[in-house]
């Protein structure tokens, strides 16, 4: 049977108005998007996982001369969290972003390979992701789980 979730996005008008977990993976994931690596894009990118037990996976985008090499930052975090946690469930991630030639007043949403990447950390963990994003300020959305995002995706059970 074909089940999808759609619609349940939250989006709130103040960081103040989220929880202290929330909260604190929002400035990390701030921190983490100093570590970017965007010298073609100027577009700054940080993501922060956090799993299970409570750690906090940062994560960043790193371009490469070779444009399609251009790691996103959300992936980097799923990989990074997967190889030094792999049984630590993700449960939220955060994702900001900036740039150096416009101020970004709205989350920038997740890319459709992030989204399908996600969308298999879910499955994988059978457990979803809540997704908070926020521009450089702004609405912040609340997501319940990839499948807002990425609903009818392909998955492990086709294969
Ligand atoms: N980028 C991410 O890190 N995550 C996304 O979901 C969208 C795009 C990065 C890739 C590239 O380094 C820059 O943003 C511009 O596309």
């Amino acid at each position: 049977m074909i089940m999808t979730t759609l619609n349940k996005i939250n989006v709130i008008n103040s960081i103040k108005k989220l929880d202290e977990a929330d909260k604190e993976l929002l400035r990390a994931a701030r921190k983490a998007l100093k570590n970017a690596y965007a010298p073609y894009s100027n577009f700054q990118v940080g993501a922060a996982l956090r799993l299970k037990s409570g750690i906090i996976v940062p994560g960043s985008n790193q371009e490469n001369a070779s444009y399609p090499l251009c790691l996103c930052a959300e992936r980097a975090a799923l990989a990074a969290a997967a190889n030094l946690y792999p049984k630590d469930i993700p449960v939220s991630m955060a994702i900001t972003v900036k740039s150096k030639e416009k101020k970004i007043k709205s989350p920038a949403t997740p890319c459709g390979a992030c989204r399908q990447v996600i969308a298999e950390s879910e499955f994988r963990y059978k457990h979803p992701i809540r997704i908070i994003l926020q521009g450089e300020s702004g609405p912040i959305f609340l997501v319940p789980s990839i499948k807002d995002l990425l609903p009818l995706s392909f998955d492990g059970t086709f294969l």
